[in-house]
Parts: C-alpha cells; sequence; structure tokens
C-alpha cells in the first residue's frame, strides 16, 4: 500500500518488547526490569505554545510539534511494553483558546485519523475516544467512531485519545446515568463507579507524566488518578522525545508504590 503523502513512517518496532529484564545501550540509561513498565501510562501534553513561542512560531505550529512527537511515543510505548497510553489532546476547557487554535486542533485529529489510522492499524494499535463527541462536527464524530471501529480488536497498544475530555464531565455523566438506571445506593462502589466512566475495562493509570513543568492535574483523570504516580518535568512536549519518556519510566521504577499502606519491608521488619 502506498504510503501517505507528508506524513513519516508510523512503524513500530516491537523487536525489543519481549526481551527479558533490562534495556540497554551504550548511550542510554538501563530501561526498568520490565515488570517494572507500568502498564498505563498518562500524558498532559503541555507546552506546546511556549514551544513555539520561544521560536517565534504561531501556537499551532507547536501543535503540529507535539503530534510528531507523540508518533515517537507511541512507537517507544510499544517498544517498551506499555500497555495503555492515554494523552490529553483537547480539553473541555480547551473551547476557550482563540477559534483558530481550536478549529487547528479539531483539523489535527482529522489529519491523524486520514493519514495514520491504517497504518496504527498494522501495528496493532487499539484507538478509544475519552470524552463528549457530540459536541464535535458531525464529520469528526463519523471519523472517530470509524478509527474506534475499525482498531477495536487490535491489542498491542490501547490509545486512548481523551478528546473533548474534562474528569468532572466525565464523573457528572457517570453519575446521571447511574440515577437513570435506577441503582439503589447502597450499590453504589468504586468498582461500580468505574464502570460509567469513559475509562470502563481501562486499569487506572500507574504513571502520570505532565510535561512543561505545571504542577496541576487541570480536570484530567480525577477520579482514576487516586493511587498515580506523578512526573513532572519542564521540557515541552514537543521535545519530550523517547530519550526523556525512558528517564520517566526509570523513575517510575524507583517508586514504592504504597497505596496508603506502608511499604512491604517495613511491614516485615516491624512483624519480624
Ligand atoms: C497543551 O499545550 C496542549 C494542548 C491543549 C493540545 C495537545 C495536542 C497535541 C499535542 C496534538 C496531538 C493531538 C491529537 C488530537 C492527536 P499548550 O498549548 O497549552 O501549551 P502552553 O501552555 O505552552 O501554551
Amino acid at each position: 500500500m502506498a504510503q501517505p503523502k507528508n506524513t513519516r513512517s508510523w512503524k513500530y518496532s516491537a523487536s525489543l518488547r519481549h526481551a527479558p529484564t533490562t534495556l540497554m545501550s551504550k548511550s542510554s540509561p538501563p530501561l526498568p526490569a520490565i515488570d517494572q513498565v507500568p502498564a498505563h501510562v498518562a500524558i498532559i501534553m503541555d507546552g506546546n505554545g511556549r514551544w513555539a513561542k520561544k521560536r517565534g512560531l504561531p501556537r499551532l505550529s507547536g501543535h503540529h510539534a507535539g503530534t510528531e512527537n507523540l508518533r515517537r511515543i507511541i512507537r517507544a510505548c510499544v517498544e517498551f511494553g506499555v500497555k495503555y497510553l492515554t494523552i490529553y489532546a483537547f480539553s473541555t476547557e480547551n473551547w476557550g483558546r482563540p477559534h483558530e487554535e481550536v478549529e487547528g486542533l479539531m483539523h489535527i485529529l482529522e489529519d491523524v485519523i486520514d493519514k495514520e489510522l491504517n497504518e496504527l492499524n498494522d501495528e496493532g494499535v487499539q484507538i478509544n475516544h475519552l470524552g463528549r463527541l457530540e459536541q464535535l462536527s458531525p464529520r469528526l464524530q463519523k471519523k472517530v467512531a470509524k478509527a474506534v471501529e475499525s482498531t477495536k480488536s487490535n491489542s498491542r497498544l490501547i490509545l486512548n485519545v481523551a478528546f473533548n475530555y474534562g474528569g468532572r464531565d466525565e464523573l457528572v455523566q457517570a453519575i446521571q446515568q447511574i440515577i437513570r438506571e435506577g441503582v439503589p445506593a447502597e450499590a453504589i462502589t468504586p468498582e461500580l463507579v468505574n464502570r460509567y466512566l469513559y475509562t470502563a475495562g481501562v486499569p487506572d493509570p500507574d504513571l502520570i507524566i505532565r510535561t512543561s513543568g505545571e504542577l496541576r492535574i487541570s480536570n484530567f483523570l480525577i477520579w482514576q488518578a487516586a493511587y498515580s504516580e506523578w512526573y513532572v518535568t519542564p521540557v515541552f512536549w514537543p521535545d519530550f522525545g523517547k530519550e526523556e519518556f525512558r528517564k520517566a519510566l526509570n523513575e517510575y521504577a524507583q517508586r514504592d508504590r504504597r497505596y496508603g499502606g506502608v511499604s512491604a519491608p517495613e511491614y516485615e521488619n516491624s512483624h519480624a
């Protein structure tokens, strides 16, 4: 099949995915042992605007450079064995940006679907949409639905695209649906709520990365992030390439996730 015009190849190399323990190269720090690679990484891809401003470019150039970087990170997820990648591409609050920027972001999503869907499909990437579809143009709604439908049997990497997504909005629509279905109050548990979210069936993110240094959650996965590890870097999203991603995974591997308890060695010592 002919390559789409004006696009870089999205060919992912999965050859390293099954490497037994650690992956090393001369120039890169060692990758964590494969069982310490987070199953689910979520990313707030921030700093596109500042990246562009620093170069005297329009903000949209930053979003285009950010899209290029997304390619690198999807490839890296396949290579490193990350199973779920969730990206925050357009929030329910982003409608407040200048019209040209909003239109540009809509166009980027459309373009990515048009130009990359076949290749993403070939490489076993499943695309899910998180957020409200109905406020998007009918044309974009159809394209998103097609991307979701045509990749639904893939399982190498689950790519959740949060587009017109807001964490509060997600909770509100879940509560509304629970009430509509007449679920009795006593039956409402965290597990039940999970089933009404856009992320139903997706494990909570193990690691949330925010680029460009801001220290806020910005209405992203506010329920699902309850026990996620955070990694915040000053690097702008278009510059957050494979090596930066590797650094984040290495740092994640050092974390002691206690989920409100105590770490295992501490527990063992206190009971010795
Ligand atoms: C935040 O940076 C970024 C966004 C609101 C958009 C992110 C979109 C992409 C990376 C393009 C990929 C999108 C799709 C649909 C596949 P910012 O513009 O707020 O940066 P700033 O804080 O420096 O201004």
